[in-house]
């Protein structure tokens, strides 16, 4: 029997309704399987939290974690607490601190969903390869005279060579079981050494990878393609911020922001890797029960693929397009009346039926 231990960090709003369901599925998948067993650590950092505590999660967080194989987490975020403080108090830490350099996003447009593109299902399916632990967001800086007219704030971009190196071979690598077609998300043009130094690095490696047909666009242009084109792309490489940007628009096609998963990974397993729904906390939704549910379902499935769970994985992402080919019960964020609870029962249902 495989046993894993996961550490559920549900979070604020909508986050926590979600993390439910996909317990609930790995809990479904476990006896369908036989196995594997998960078994739980329930943090309840939060913003929450941070309100009785005066912090996100306790100093000892962070080890607490370490001790796990995955962490799943919710969404943070809700009025009352600056986002930059829940988000550096919780989820940047440990993004950063266990090395999860890979931020990995399927775009994949799920069977049965129209999405505003009206495209078939099989022409939106890629993935983004999003830096995580430095870029744009290494939180260096600074801000001096506040309040005055003379005010100045300095946010640098970090780009090491390890950093860069490393996210490029990852996304080359993933390529190559792909479709083979990797682009290299820059601007170059306005950056002139942070993403030219990004784009000679890309150039060297894509050498090792000769077999994988490689190019780079810039990062405005690559939003028109997303829209235009997105049936010519299979695996994109991007910084963290513009991977952040571009994941979001990614969602969108994807039909909605609820359906849209992630994983935090550190590929070399030396430090949990921590996997997510994209979406928010979305505070306005909080508590009436019609958050998507999907998201959060298909991070659960892509932690058990990362775990080496890969029938399990697969089935639950198989029952989750069964649920949207159906059409019968979707959440009214893709034109359905269901609850967060039925979508989720729909799919433990479809995933019993398909074993
Ligand atoms: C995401 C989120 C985070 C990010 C925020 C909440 C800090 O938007 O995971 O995409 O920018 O990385
Ligand atoms: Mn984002």
């Amino acid at each position: 029997m495989n046993k894993y231990k996961i550490a559920l960090i549900p979070g604020d709003g909508i986050g926590v309704d979600e993390i439910s369901e996909g317990v609930k599925v790995i809990e479904t998948a476990m006896k369908i399987d036989g196995g594997f067993k998960a078994e739980y650590t329930h943090l309840p950092w939060s913003c929450k939290y941070y309100k009785e505590t005066g912090k996100m999660m306790p100093d000892d967080g962070l080890k607490i974690l370490k001790d796990h194989d995955a962490i799943y987490m919710g969404a943070v975020g809700f009025p009352g607490v600056p986002d930059h403080v829940s988000l550096w108090g919780l989820l940047l830490p440990i993004r950063f601190e266990f090395d999860e350099y890979i931020n990995l996003r399927p775009i994949k447009l799920l069977k049965g969903i129209k999405g505003p593109l009206r495209k078939n299902s099989e022409d939106i399916d890629f993935v983004v390869v999003r830096e995580n632990t430095e870029g744009e967001y290494a939180g260096s800086g600074g801000r001096l005279y506040k309040g005055n007219p003379s005010e100045v704030a300095i946010q640098t971009s970090i780009f090491t060579r390890k950093g860069t190196e490393r996210v490029m071979r990852y996304a080359f690598e993933l390529a190559r079981k792909r479709k083979k077609d990797l682009i290299s998300v820059t601007k170059s043009n306005a950056l002139n050494y942070s993403m030219v130094f990004w784009d000679d690095v890309f150039e060297e490696i894509s050498k090792e990878y000769s077999d994988v047909k490689s190019k780079h666009m810039h990062v405005d242009a690559i939003s028109g393609h997303f829209i235009l084109h997105p049936e010519q792309i299979d695996v994109v490489v991007a910084s963290n911020l513009f991977g952040d940007i571009l994941t979001d628009l990614g969602a969108a096609i994807q039909g909605s922001i609820g359906m849209a998963a992630g994983g935090n990974i550190n590929p070399e397993k030396k430090y949990p890797s921590m996997f997510e729904p994209i979406g928010g906390s979305a505070p306005d939704l909080a508590g009436k029960g019609i958050a998507n549910p999907i998201g959060a379902i298909w991070a659960a499935s892509m932690m058990l693929d990362f775990l080496g769970e890969k029938k399990s994985a697969k089935l639950i992402f198989d029952a989750i397009e069964a649920v949207t080919e159906e059409g019968k019960y979707l959440t009214p964020d893709i034109g359905g009346n269901s609850t967060t609870q039925e979508v989720g029962e729909a799919i433990r249902n479809s995933m019993k039926k398909m074993a």
